[in-house]
């Protein structure tokens, strides 16, 4: 892929068949379908080798990246964090956490097995403190970066401070729940477009970012380095 704006159309291509595994939690936090079907695109297109993810949940975002991957062969990795809390989600009672966490293995193994050239590493514990653990000891670099897991402005900087040093030209990341388009976001959704802006302007204009934003599926913001 050579220019992130040339292959959005194809990311965009709402056609692809997925069949991916059933959400089961209690709460529909999952990967929309659309939002599936341009992270499969994007990987298929760009065949990253070293993919990390950052909200893992049930593993249905991190299932249809293997499957996209699997595709590829081409020797992936993908590194994929999540505990069982939620900074922003302190009423939820641990024995939920816990079931989640049953479909969530179960959903990694399925994977696993459906996808055995693809390497999927479930890294435990909150994203601030394990990142630091995987760059740069583990991986070097990453080649696709889907960042689902908090989706406040401190938190996203929090992960993206750690994450775009080892960042190269060719990198992609994708930031979920957050749109550059504050007139077409849900009202949910208003108070997140900082984020975007702030990139915009601190890292896109000046570290040559390419970027495209969606409100299709779950609203998303995607920057590709030049
Ligand atoms: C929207 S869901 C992720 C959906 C998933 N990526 C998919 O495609 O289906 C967000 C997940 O991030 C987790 N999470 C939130 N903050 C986190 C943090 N600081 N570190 C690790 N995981 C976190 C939540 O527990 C939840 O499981």
């Amino acid at each position: 892929m050579k220019n992130l704006k040339e292959a959005w159309p194809s990311i965009c291509d709402y056609s692809v068949r997925l069949d991916l595994p059933p959400s089961r939690w209690k709460y529909e936090w999952s990967t929309h379908r659309r939002s599936a079907q341009r992270l499969y695109n994007a990987i298929r297109l760009s065949k990253p080798q070293i993919i990390v993810e950052t909200g893992t949940f049930e593993g249905l975002g991190t299932y249809t990246m293997a499957k996209a991957a699997a595709e590829n062969d081409n020797g992936a990795r993908i590194f994929t964090v999540d505990y069982d809390g939620d900074p922003e989600e302190g009423s939820i009672p641990m024995e939920d956490w816990l079931e989640l966490r049953r479909f969530r293995e179960e959903n990694l193994e399925l994977a696993r097995k459906t996808f055995p050239n693809v390497e999927i590493v479930f890294l435990n514990g909150d994203s601030r403190q394990v990142l630091p653990t995987l760059l740069p000891s583990r991986i070097s670099t990453w080649d696709f970066f889907f960042q689902d897991s908090m989706h406040f402005t401190s938190g996203i900087l929090d992960e993206w401070r750690i994450m775009r040093p080892y960042a190269h030209p060719g990198s992609i990341v994708v930031f979920d729940d957050v749109c550059l388009d504050w007139k077409q976001l849900p009202e949910h959704l208003l108070g997140r477009k900082k984020f975007c802006l702030h990139f915009v302007f601190h890292e896109a204009w000046k570290n040559g970012w390419q970027y495209q934003s969606t409100v299709e599926g779950r609203a998303q913001f995607w920057a590709r380095k030049s």
